[in-house]
């Protein structure tokens, strides 16, 4: 099915094929030339065509989706576009926020975060990660929840406490890294880490939603305060990416997508994420295709996006760009030059010449061959420009269908206050092992001390009762997030 975006010089219609969305896609250009716009009018498409959204916002423009527009401001485009049938249209949203201020608390607790994200936001080195993965493994086998940063922190201590017993296992495990690791799960603490890695996590299925009309819903991460600190946002959008991917089943190519996600600021994923993790996120993009999910990449310069994804992108809707400098020059060449365009089209002069919201579309057609590149005038919006204010803000969330569920959050029973009640455990059992020594002569106290520590007896029995009391080994899918069955 044909979407259209804009109109070409002739007041032709530019249109996007809905089964070809899930090819990916990438919205470019300099600041202020309409990507935001370009966003929203994909969006209110899928919206219409009841397909559910994910967007991040970080500047505080998208909220307003949810209100109709004013063709009074528009009425210039209206005009030059010859559109007469514009009908100022609010759109079904919710909002999501990871600090609760612009949106339902969106939390996801330590557990389901996994080791690989937790790592990237904790700016662990090799060693250290090696660590956190021995105290996800301890924990994981055992069915042992780690819901938020208590927990990880009384596992930490319980493997301080137990160092001899599980290096012996799991290997060599110092003293200064768990530190380390400690002291960083600090820092966490101060960027409001209490706030986002508890219970209750996200389910990530409640994003994949529709209205009483059958729009799909329009989710929208409030992400003005959590891009200030990259990395975490980056990490939170990957791991919703990577949830995604986990809960959907296989699908293939079908004539709709099934969500599309679209990445702000995406440069920000890929300087980011190490060596490693970057190689994961090219797999999952390519991956997360055959689920029926369309990720576009919203960016300023379009070399912000590593070749092995930008060569794979089935739409490209490209802004103006503009060259101030050698670098800037030769981006516009090689974006250009990796378009299909016929050679009387200066596809490098008209980039740089582009009005706002007028783009270069690049997309593919059925067959799934790129068509010749667009120009068009991008559609005006049918929702609204007017930024919402925090009583707006508080109304939808109050409206939320998700209110009771995410509003409120919950400390149940975890790893924190297992530990809590083995360490208790463990201290009366050393204090009442002391008092056996002066009973005992030294030498055979020693020797019983060798091959029978109470320590380890404590560390295999509390692994013991947290079987019993948890029960289900946890599986972990590939980008290290809670797998689905
Ligand atoms: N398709 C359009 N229809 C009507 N107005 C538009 C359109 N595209 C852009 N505009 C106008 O241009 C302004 C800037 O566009 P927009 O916010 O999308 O830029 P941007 O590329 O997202 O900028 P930034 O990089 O700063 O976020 C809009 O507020 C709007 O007034
Ligand atoms: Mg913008």
């Amino acid at each position: 099915m044909e979407i259209n975006i804009g109109k070409d010089k002739n007041l032709k219609n530019v249109n996007l094929l809905t089964e070809k969305l899930n090819h990916h896609g990438l919205i470019c250009g300099a600041t202020g030339t309409g990507k935001t716009v370009t966003l929203k009018v994909l969006t209110e498409h899928l919206s219409d065509l009841g397909i559910p959204v994910i967007l991040s916002d970080v500047k505080g423009d998208l909220a307003n989706l949810i209100n109709p527009g004013d063709p009074e401001e528009i009425k210039d485009r209206l005009d030059q576009m010859e559109i007469n049938d514009f009908e100022p249209t609010g759109y079904p949203i919710n909002l999501w926020d990871v600090y609760g201020d612009e949106g339902l608390p969106l939390r996801v607790s330590v557990s389901q975060m996994g080791p690989l994200f937790l790592g990237q936001i904790l700016e662990l080195n090799e060693v250290q990660l090696g660590v956190l993965n021995i105290a996800f493994r301890i924990a994981d086998s055992q069915g042992l929840l780690l819901l938020d940063i208590k927990d990880l922190k009384s596992i930490l201590r319980y493997i301080q406490e137990n160092r001899q017993e599980v290096s012996m296992e799991f290997g060599q495990v110092s003293g200064a890294s768990i530190a380390a690791i400690q002291r960083k799960l600090l820092l966490l603490e101060d960027m409001g880490g209490n706030l986002f890695m508890a219970e209750p996590s996200l389910d990530i299925e409640d994003l994949i939603a529709e209205d009483k009309s059958h729009r799909g819903m329009i989710n929208i991460l409030s992400a003005r305060k959590l891009i200030s600190n990259p990395r975490l946002y980056s990490m939170f959008l990957l791991w919703m990416l990577s949830e995604l991917y986990e809960s959907l089943p296989e699908v293939g190519d079908q004539e709709f997508p099934k969500l599309v996600f679209f990445f702000d600021e995406a440069h920000l994923l890929f300087n980011n994420a190490s060596k490693a993790l970057n190689e994961k996120i090219l797999q999952l993009v390519r991956l997360i295709r055959s689920k029926g999910v369309g990720i576009f990449f919203v960016s300023q310069n379009p070399l912000d996006i590593p070749d092995p994804i930008a060569s794979q992108l089935g739409t490209k809707i490209i802004h103006q760009l503009r060259a101030f400098t050698p670098r800037e020059l030769r981006m516009i060449k090689e974006i250009s030059q990796s378009l299909r365009h016929s050679d009387d089209l200066n596809l490098e002069e008209e980039i740089q010449n582009l009005k706002t919201g007028q783009a270069i579309i690049s997309s593919l057609d059925a067959s799934g061959s790129p068509r010749p590149v667009e120009k068009a005038l991008i559609y005006p919006p049918r929702s609204s420009f007017e930024p919402l204010t925090l009583t707006d803000y508080n109304r939808v969330i109050q409206n939320s269908n998700f209110y009771n569920k995410y509003f409120h959050g919950v400390d149940r029973e975890s790893a924190y206050e297992l530990l809590a009640v083995r360490f208790e455990e463990e201290a009366r059992l050393v204090k009442a092992q002391e008092e056996e020594k002066i009973l005992i002569k030294e030498q055979k106290a020693r020797e019983r001390e060798k091959n029978n520590s109470p320590v380890t007896k404590m560390f295999n029995s509390a692994l013991y009762s947290f079987t019993r009391q948890i029960g289900r080994e946890i599986a972990r899918g590939f980008m290290g997030s809670f797998k689905k069955k």
